[in-house]
């Protein structure tokens, strides 16, 4: 699997699901943008990136805001004149709310992220990859993106539309030969996973034993299903929201 003369954008790049990404494409030759609002974290993944052979930059932008979104595009283009892959990753999941709990501030905060966040950014790549009649997005939804979510009412609001948008946007664009998926994770070991389960042993192991293979993913086994979907292995999968989660939807 070759990403040579090929460019990425990774948004959420600089943590988890992200940063394993970013480091699996440029081990796979690929030019990548490593994006985000934590710009310490991004610089240093870049850092390994480049200490690897590999090559990089980081853009901040907040998914959040439509203008960050275009000059990260922007950018890419300028740096290695091309987009082809778009890997909308970026996402928030805070604190466990059943639905009267959930405040009008948690529900914004968590669609403006999670929702507009992929949506401004399929749009904007959708205006390049439609003029290049190429092109491939994923977008990070959860299998909170396809089933329920007790106690994430807001985030499955969020992660169900980045399935809709997926499989729209799929039905749209395939004819200028663009693919548009998304992939559907349970627990992965990232600090956003870690973050509902290390104070709660009992939510821990509840969540453990839905998992047929007994164990929570790695966001390196994430990252690798994600490159295999922008590879030309996958060629033909368009419109699919892929759950990577030991077959816990299953
Ligand atoms: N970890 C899990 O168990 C799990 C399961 C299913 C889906 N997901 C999804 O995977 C994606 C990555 O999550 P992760 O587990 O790697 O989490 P993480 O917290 O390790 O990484 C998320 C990254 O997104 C960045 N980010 C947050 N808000 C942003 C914004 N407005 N603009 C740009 N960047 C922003 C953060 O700074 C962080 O670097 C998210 O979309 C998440 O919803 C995670």
């Amino acid at each position: 699997m070759s990403f040579n003369n090929q460019s990425v954008i990774i948004t959420g790049g600089s943590s988890g699901i992200g940063k394993a990404t970013a480091i699996a494409f440029a081990q796979r030759g690929a030019s990548v943008v490593v994006s985000d609002i934590n710009i310490e974290a991004g610089k240093a993944v870049v850092q390994h990136i480049k200490e690897n052979g590999g090559q990089a930059i980081f853009v901040r932008a907040n998914v959040a805001n439509d203008q960050e979104v275009q000059q990260l595009i922007d950018q890419c283009f300028q740096t290695f004149g091309q987009l082809d892959h778009m890997i909308n990753n970026a996402g928030i999941g805070q604190g466990l709310f059943y639905f009267d709990q959930i405040t009008n501030e948690h529900w914004e905060q968590t669609i403006a992220v999670n929702q507009t966040g992929v949506f401004y950014c399929m749009r904007a790549a959708l205006k390049i990859m439609k003029a290049q009649r190429k092109g491939c997005i994923v977008n990070t939804a959860s299998a909170a993106g396809i089933g329920a979510a007790s106690r994430m009412g807001a985030y499955a609001a969020s992660k169900h539309a980045v399935v809709g948008m997926t499989k729209t946007a799929a039905v749209e664009y395939g004819k200028y030969g663009i693919r548009v998926n998304a992939i559907c994770p349970t627990v992965i070991n990232t600090p956003m996973g870690d973050s509902y389960l290390s104070e709660n042993k009992e939510l821990q192991n509840l969540m453990l034993h839905s998992v047929p293979m007994r164990r929570f993913g790695t966001p390196e086994e994430v990252a690798k299903t994600i490159c295999w979907l922008c590879s030309e292995e996958a060629s033909y999968l368009n419109g699919v929201a892929l759950p990577v989660d030991g077959g816990a939807t299953a």
